[in-house]
């Protein structure tokens, strides 16, 4: 497994749409799996594939404490949502800047495993927050645009002093 290099603001590749993912072959695999093992070691709770400057509809997620829930979404979406919930957002690409961010507290989500099987998953907490944070990578989202002008000009601010 290779430990990738996770792009982080203000690189505008991080504005990139990704694209669906037509072909479920082992170069999938292999990313999915060098995606986990970077995400383990930044360590972080989720990564999509945006972050690591591959611009296809793939994220993994895992929130488990001990490191053994580890979730492989392809080409996911949202199909339902509900209900609201405030949660303090970080991002392995905006380093050392954490934020409040409203999101749904209740999801439905469609995706393709790696074999290319279709699945569904109900979310709500932590999981449904850290599900809707990836699926904004692929749009070339981070959380700092769902903030105020002003609180996301304060956040790149802080960020420029993090990263210099
Ligand atoms: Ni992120």
């Amino acid at each position: 497994m290779t430990t990738l290099t996770i792009l982080t603001l203000p690189d505008k590749r991080l504005k990139t749409v990704a694209k669906p993912v037509e072909t479920f072959d082992d170069t999938l695999k292999q990313l999915a799996d060098d995606m986990l093992a970077t995400m383990y070691a930044a360590p972080g709770i989720g990564l999509a594939a945006t972050q690591v400057d591959q611009h296809i509809q793939l994220v993994v997620i895992d929130v488990s404490e001990d490191n053994t829930e580890p979730l492989v979404m392809v080409n996911p979406e949202i199909v339902e949502k509900d209900g609201i919930q405030k949660h303090e957002e970080g991002c392995l690409s905006v380093p050392g800047i954490y934020a409040s961010v409203k999101r749904a507290e209740h999801i439905k989500v469609k995706f393709q495993d790696l074999s290319g099987e279709a699945q569904e998953l109900e979310a709500e907490g932590l999981l449904a927050v850290c599900i809707q944070h990836e699926l904004d990578h692929l749009k070339g989202i981070v959380f700092l645009d769902h903030l105020s002008a002003l609180k996301k000009k304060l956040a790149l601010k802080k960020l420029e002093k993090v990263t210099a």
